[in-house]
């Protein structure tokens, strides 16, 4: 019987240790929620007489389910989500805002000139954008002469109908296309401008004629409106 009994012991004690690591996985996969709050732990690296307790945080775990913390977190993606797009949008329109033109830019961005107050022959010097502009009365002679002009012989060589809506109003940027300075009107060798600075002369059309000025004077954006009104810009 003696063996008998050994052997029956030995067979226990091999059934016992297998069962060991079942039961203490059973033990460590019970929810860290209870565990934690109805527990505190002695920090390990404190000697026997400072060991200080870990608090327990177990009231801060969450009693809902997972179904219930997505929806939570969800909805706080969301929420912030949306209050930074609506953030983003501000600073961008305030951006935007900031860099429109001021109404007093845009007021001055078209100009618009009575043309009855002109009379024919009379040039009239208007400031649009910062810059002078020239607007001249064309008599029916001027109009004659500036379409006399062999083109082919002008250095920027211009149809004077392609410089005009209308051929007794003419209407140029009054800045000398050599270094900028503002031409005298009703001057110069051809019967139209003279800019003084470096001597260039400009027809009764506004073109280039003799002097170191390389174009034409520009023509800017205009229109013209009901009752004699000129729309510069
Ligand atoms: S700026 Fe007019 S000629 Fe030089």
């Amino acid at each position: 019987m003696a063996p008998l009994t050994t052997a029956s012991r030995v067979l226990a004690r091999s059934a016992a240790l297998r069962m060991a690591p079942a039961a203490h996985v059973r033990a460590l996969s019970t929810s860290p929620a209870l565990a934690s709050a109805s527990s505190s732990f002695e920090s390990p690296f404190k000697g026997e007489s400072t060991s200080s307790k870990i608090p327990s945080f177990g009231k801060y775990v969450s009693k809902g389910s997972g179904a219930t913390n997505q929806i939570i977190s969800y909805f706080m993606v969301g929420t912030m989500g949306a209050i930074s797009a609506a953030g983003a949008k501000s600073t961008v329109q305030e951006f935007l805002k900031n860099m429109a033109a001021s109404a007093d830019v845009l007021a001055m961005a078209k100009v618009e000139v009575d043309l009855a107050a002109i009379p024919e022959g009379k040039n009239v010097i208007i400031k649009w954008r910062g810059k002078p502009v020239f607007i001249r009365h064309r008599t029916a002679g001027e109009i004659d002469e500036a379409n006399q002009v062999n083109i082919a012989s002008l250095r920027d060589p211009e149809a004077d109908a392609d410089r005009v809506k209308k051929p007794e109003w003419l209407v140029m940027v009054g800045v000398c296309t050599h270094l900028g300075c503002v031409p005298i009107g009703e001057a110069g060798d051809f019967g139209g401008w003279f800019c003084p600075c470096h001597g260039s002369h400009y027809d009764i059309s506004g073109r280039i004629r003799r002097g170191p000025a390389p174009l034409n004077l520009e023509i800017p954006a205009y229109d013209f409106g009901d009752d004699d009104k000129l729309v510069i810009g």
